[in-house]
């Protein structure tokens, strides 16, 4: 099996967002994109079981979630986009092997600002340690900068705290959580 064109794929964003540079720095065997609308059948929930519990919510329900991510068709796109989330994808079997997502945050201080924050982060068990991690990173950074984020920022645990700083991130302030 080969990997399906981006022109035959309803995408989430543009990919005019992803940087050439993290293109350029992949195998030749993979790449990246924007989250496709079929995303499902190419294993992208397999690929999240690395992070946290998944939940099949099965193809029709996944794609109504995607639907629900997309701006209004009359909406400048850069504005109304609030979810960025991106796959790479292997070239021979055309399966996700790593994702990661950045929302935007509208605030209304520091003139109306925006705020980056990346979330669900995961490389299939067999594709870690390969730079993988750090490629989805520097691409969720360049999109929240370039669609005008004045930072970016994310929770982690202490042990991929190294993971971080090595993408460039320190650490600052804490973390609470109320769970439901
Ligand atoms: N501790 C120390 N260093 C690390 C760690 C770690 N846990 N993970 C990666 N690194 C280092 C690597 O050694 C490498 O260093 P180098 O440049 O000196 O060689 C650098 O960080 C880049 O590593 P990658 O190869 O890009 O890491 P990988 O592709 O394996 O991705 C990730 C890292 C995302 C943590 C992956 O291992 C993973 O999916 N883990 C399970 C899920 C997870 O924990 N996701 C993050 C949750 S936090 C969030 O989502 C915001």
């Amino acid at each position: 099996m080969s990997s399906t064109p981006n022109s035959q794929l309803k995408l989430l964003f543009s990919p005019e967002l992803i940087p050439n540079a993290v293109k350029e720095a992949l195998p030749s065997d993979l790449y990246v994109r924007p989250l496709a609308r079929d995303d499902y059948n190419r294993g992208h929930l397999e690929v999240l079981k690395v992070l946290s519990v998944v939940t099949d919510p099965g193809l029709e329900s996944y794609q109504a979630h995607f639907d629900s991510m997309l701006p209004s068709s009359s909406a400048d796109p850069t504005k109304a986009q609030t979810y960025y989330v991106i796959s790479i994808v292997s070239k021979q079997t055309d399966k996700v092997v790593a994702t990661g997502t950045v929302f935007i945050e509208r605030k209304f201080l520091r003139g109306l600002g925006s705020v980056g924050h990346i979330e669900d982060i995961a490389v299939s068990k067999d594709m870690q340690g390969k730079k993988l991690g750090l490629r989805v990173i520097h691409t969720l950074i360049a999109i929240s900068e370039k669609v005008g984020c004045y930072k970016t920022i994310l929770n982690c645990s202490d042990e991929n705290i190294p993971f971080y700083e090595k993408c460039g991130f320190k650490k600052k302030e804490n973390e609470m959580a109320k769970y439901a």
